[in-house]
């Protein structure tokens, strides 16, 4: 490969780059640009490239919001015009878009209202052709508040989903069948991040499900937004009811999985309630628990430990650490771990 060919293959590694912290809405001034952008030699073609690969209307159907795009405008250009090549000048269509949204008032409720945003999976991961063909993806519409108007804290996608997506993408995984043959059961969805990228990497069956009305309506608009293909569906499911109240016991597993959802002590029983009885019920088939935890307070997992125990369960816990988190941008700050418990 010449020297120029690999130019232009790392500009368009680092534009897809770009683009992923674009469609997540990575917060923009935390966005290392200058490394994304070739130093010095900023010219019409790669600005041309970069444009209709993220900005344009026809790069993707789910923008970001217009005051994200105004801020991460802002630091881009300023990045643009650090590194133009020489007799270069910035791009018009760039230059436009940033003053129609400079024009644009907010409105109050913009701050509030839920916005769209795209977790892109690598390429050769997606399995169906219509996935490989466009760029894989899963697509969300998330507040970033910690806790909704109602209360719950199902309305965005937590760090410990992010991760358990990384974990199925990128660990070989305990479970005797592989992701397309499993019937999946999600406990405490929330968005359903991690039951959607499931769904898009072909499982069989996958039943999302959420203690919270509210939430499992957002559920099933998420998943119109992605038109899975599979069978996937929502159910609401409250942690510790009872056989009699709830079908899914009855039902064939060969994966539980659920992200962030061993943050409160006084839940933790009625988690492992259920945990136990679903596990239980698909021993024969060599069902696994895959759960991931965010570390924010260790006496909480120690309890969860525990109880794990007392029910009888075993379990094996690995330590997220920064080269298990690839793909998305999520903190490295808090510790994560992910249990297989069965
Ligand atoms: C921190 S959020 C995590 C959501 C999602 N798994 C993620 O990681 O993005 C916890 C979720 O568990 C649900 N939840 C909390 N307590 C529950 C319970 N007792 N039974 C069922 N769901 C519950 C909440 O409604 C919320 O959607």
């Amino acid at each position: 490969m010449g020297v120029q060919q690999n130019n232009i293959s790392s500009n368009h590694n680092n534009i897809v780059k770009l683009k992923r912290l674009y469609l997540q809405s990575v917060p923009a001034g935390s966005i290392a640009f200058d490394g994304l952008v070739p130093v010095g030699q900023v010219d019409w073609g790669f600005q041309d490239h970069l444009f209709n690969t993220i900005l344009s209307k026809d790069a993707t159907a789910y923008q970001p919001a217009d005051a994200y795009t105004r801020r991460f405008l802002k630091f881009l250009i300023a990045c643009l015009e650090r590194n133009l090549a020489e007799d270069e000048e910035l791009h018009d269509s760039i230059l436009t878009l940033y003053s129609n949204l400079m024009s644009k008032p907010d409105s109050p409720s913009d701050v509030t209202k839920p916005t769209f945003i795209t977790y892109l999976l690598p390429s050769s991961q997606s399995l169906s052709q219509e996935e490989k063909e466009g760029e894989g993806q899963v697509v969300i519409s998330e507040r970033k508040s910690v806790l909704s108007a109602d209360g719950h804290t199902g309305s965005r996608t937590w760090e410990a989903a992010l991760a358990l997506g990384e974990f199925f993408l990128f660990t070989p995984l305990p479970i005797p069948k592989p992701i397309p043959q499993s019937r999946i059961l999600e406990l405490g969805a929330g968005t359903a991040f991690t039951s959607i990228l499931l769904s898009k990497l072909g499982a069989k069956h996958v039943l999302a499900t959420d203690g919270d009305e509210k939430v499992c309506e957002a559920i099933r608009r998420n998943i119109n937004h992605n038109r899975c293909r599979n069978d996937i569906s929502v159910s609401q499911l409250l942690w510790g009811a009872s056989q009699e109240d709830c079908t899914v016991y009855t039902e064939s597993w060969d994966l539980i999985i659920g992200g962030d959802i061993t943050y409160d002590t006084r839940d933790l029983s009625d988690l492992v309630f259920t945990l136990k009885k679903l596990l239980v019920a698909n021993r024969d088939k060599g069902a696994k628990a895959i759960i991931s935890a965010t570390v924010r307070n260790e006496s909480t997992l120690r309890q969860f430990d525990t109880e794990l125990s007392v029910a009888g369960l075993t379990f094996k816990v690995q330590e997220i650490d920064e080269s298990g988190r690839q793909l998305w941008y999520y903190g490295s700050d808090t510790p994560i771990r992910v249990y297989t418990i069965c």
